[in-house]
Order: C-alpha cells, then structure tokens, then sequence
C-alpha cells in the first residue's frame, strides 16, 4: 500500500491522476443507441473480480423513470430501495404492514436477475409517529423483535444483505459505545442491536447480516473517533457471540474534503476484516457543493475523489460489492439535503441527468478493473 499511503488534495487537476480511467463519452454527446453504450456496464465489470456493483432506487421509478430504468439493468446487479423497507414505509399502523412496493423492487430484481438489499430493521429515521408514541422500556423488545420476524421472514431466502442496524453512533451523545441517543437505546439501551441480529438470524438466516454507518470515511477528529468506536462495538457484538457479519460503509463523500487519507482508509477495513467480517460500500455518491459551479471542473474533482477512495478500499479481499446511492444525478437525494449555494443541481452520481455516463462513472469503471480478483461472487 506504500503507493497509495499519499494524503491527496483533492482539486479537479487530481483527475489527471487516475490511472488508466476507462473513457466516458464526452458530456454533451448523444445518448447511446445501445443500451448502455459499447462498454461493458459497471455490473460486470466487477463481477470479473468477484465483485458486485449496484444501485438505489425506487419502486416509482419502475414506471415513472423510463430513461432510467433502460440503465438499471445495463449497469447494476444488486438493488436497495431508498425507502420502501424502512418502518414508515412499510408499516403505516401496528397492525398493518404494506409490502406492496418493497414486493414490486424485489419481483422487479427477480425478473432481471439481479439480487436486493434489505435497508433498514432499526433506524432513528423514517419510523412512523405511532412507533415513536408506542415504544417503551415494556414494548420495546416485543415490538422490534415482531417487526424483524415479520419483515425479514417476508423476504426470507430472498434477500442478499439486511442492514439490520443503520447508523447506531453518534460519539457527541456520550452514551455506552458512542451509541446514538436514538429512539431504540432510550427504550432498551445497547441491547437492542443484541436483539436486532438474534431476530434477523432466526427470520432469515440465509441474508448477510451488516452494520451500516456513516461518517467514517475521513482523517479528521470527529470521523476517527467514529471509526474508533464502530470497531469497539463490532468487537464488544463479537465476543458475545451477537450475529454480525458485515459492516455498510455508506461513503458519502464530499469531493471538496482534503482528508483523504488511504492509508487511514485501507488500515480500518483490514480491522473489520481481522474481527472477521465482510464490507460492502452500501450508499456512495460525492456531494459537490462546496465546488465552482463549472461541470468539468466539479465532475473531475468527483472522479477523482471516489477513485481515491475506491482504491484504498477494493484493494482489501474483505470487501463484497459497491453500491451508489442512486444511479443518475436525477433525483439525487443530495439536492434537497444537502443544496449547493447557487442553486445548480449537484452531479453526485455515475449517470447524469440525462444518462449519459460521466467521469465518476470511468472512476468506477477503472476501480472495479484495477481491483485485485478474489474467489467467489460478492
Ligand atoms: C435517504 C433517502 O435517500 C431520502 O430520500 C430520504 O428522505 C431520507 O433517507 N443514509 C441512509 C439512507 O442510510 O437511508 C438515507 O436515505 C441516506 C443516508
């Protein structure tokens, strides 16, 4: 890793750094004829290592995206839904769960052979008002561990991943691991990830069981002390015998952050891999708002960013896959999290607005072809 122990400063002229970046077409050229134009899609190429590449999306997109949808197929091989498995979606009242359009991802995935994500068992986010009003210290556990029985036995044997638990830390609110002071931990303490991953290994034992977080990306305080206390909780979960087997590195990135560190990046997945478990890049897109409104300029800066951190992390056997969160800057959760000052869309993704594959697309392309082959499907 002596190669790739730089810190990098990220400006667009680190594009020129990319070693052996496949071509995009040049932004403005016509929409391919073939699907997803001449070269092989992201999917594939990774496959060729063992690898998977997917994408998220969500079930509207099935009928209200067409464009899109020509692309989903061409470019991915696993699918998350943004959505459709979080509690307020699928469970508008305590007695009513709503599959509908977690069914439809899942029989769209089917139907094109590619394999679904599950996100998310336990979240401090996207919880419908009855679950906040109803969760005590007494419902707690009956209440989570219903949920998991139901949702992940729904999709049993169906499933390649759960993200059983999403995002459990926040070190600032000072409780027991750095747990976040969430919904869950007031109402059961740390046990509930405890009872999270006994539930989802008795409803589907075949799915991989992940820890999800985010905000460990980085060589800056607040994200080292986050990287420091996922790795204490993955041990604590460990010795316990809790049935974790994988960590989410949501990775997103910020194209604009100097902290780049690969050998920070590389030494924190070869961690989780020494306590034996998997890593999966579950969420990536680079935020751009903190750049020149110019497109080339904030494109490469983009590319190059992801490859950077691309590198530091495929070159480890422990990891499964990559996933963006979404495929084409349209719709980019971004725009309305995080917006940029002048108001121009962010260009976060592999596609843009209008399909055509972008510099961050050949970033991916190249990271997934210089990525070391290992056994095996991801
Ligand atoms: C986001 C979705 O993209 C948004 O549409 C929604 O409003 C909020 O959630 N980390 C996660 C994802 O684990 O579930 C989040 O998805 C993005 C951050």
């Amino acid at each position: 890793m002596s190669s790739i122990s730089r810190r990098l400063l990220l400006a667009a002229s680190t594009a020129a750094l990319l070693p052996g970046a496949a071509s995009a077409p040049p932004a403005g050229s016509a929409p391919p004829r073939q699907r997803g134009g001449n070269e092989a899609g992201l999917h594939s190429r990774a496959v060729r290592k063992g690898l998977f590449y997917g994408t998220a999306l969500e079930s509207g997109a099935l009928r209200g995206e067409p464009a899109l949808m020509e692309h989903v197929p061409v470019e991915c091989g696993m699918l998350v839904s943004e959505a459709n498995f979080k509690w307020a979606d699928l469970r508008p009242a305590p007695d009513k769960f709503s599959f509908e359009r977690a069914d439809m991802l899942t029989a769209y995935a089917a139907r094109h052979n590619m394999r679904v994500r599950g996100h998310t068992l336990v979240w401090h986010e996207a919880n419908p008002d009855w679950l906040e009003q109803t969760l005590t210290p007494q419902t707690g556990e009956k209440l989570l561990t219903e949920h998991i029985h139901v949702v992940a036995g729904h999709f049993r044997r169906r499933l390649a991943h759960w993200d059983v638990v999403n995002e459990p830390l926040k070190p600032e609110d000072n409780k027991p691991f750095g747990l976040r002071d969430s919904l869950w931990l007031r109402a059961l303490g740390p046990r509930y990830l405890d009872i999270a991953f006994h539930a989802c290994a008795a409803a589907d034992p075949d799915a991989l069981r992940v820890v999800n977080e985010f905000g460990i990306d980085y060589a800056i305080d607040w994200q080292e002390r986050r990287r420091a206390a996922l790795l204490t909780l993955l041990a604590d979960l460990k010795a316990r015998n809790v049935p974790v087997q994988a960590v989410g590195l949501q990775a997103h990135l910020d194209a604009a952050e100097p902290a780049l560190d690969q050998t920070v990046l590389n030494r924190f997945v070869s961690d989780i891999a020494g306590l034996g478990m998997k890593v999966i890049v579950t969420e990536l897109d680079v935020r751009d708002d903190r750049l020149p409104a110019d497109i080339a300029t904030r494109d490469a800066a983009v590319a190059a960013h992801a490859r950077a951190w691309l590198e530091a992390v495929l070159v480890h056997p422990a990891v499964l896959g990559v996933l963006t969160w979404g495929l084409s800057d349209k719709g980019s959760w971004l725009n309305k999290k995080f917006p940029r000052p002048d108001g121009l869309p962010q260009r976060p993704l592999p596609l843009d607005a209008a399909m055509r594959r972008k510099p961050l697309w050949s970033a991916l392309a190249a990271a997934l072809d210089t990525a070391p082959a290992r056994p095996g499907r991801g």
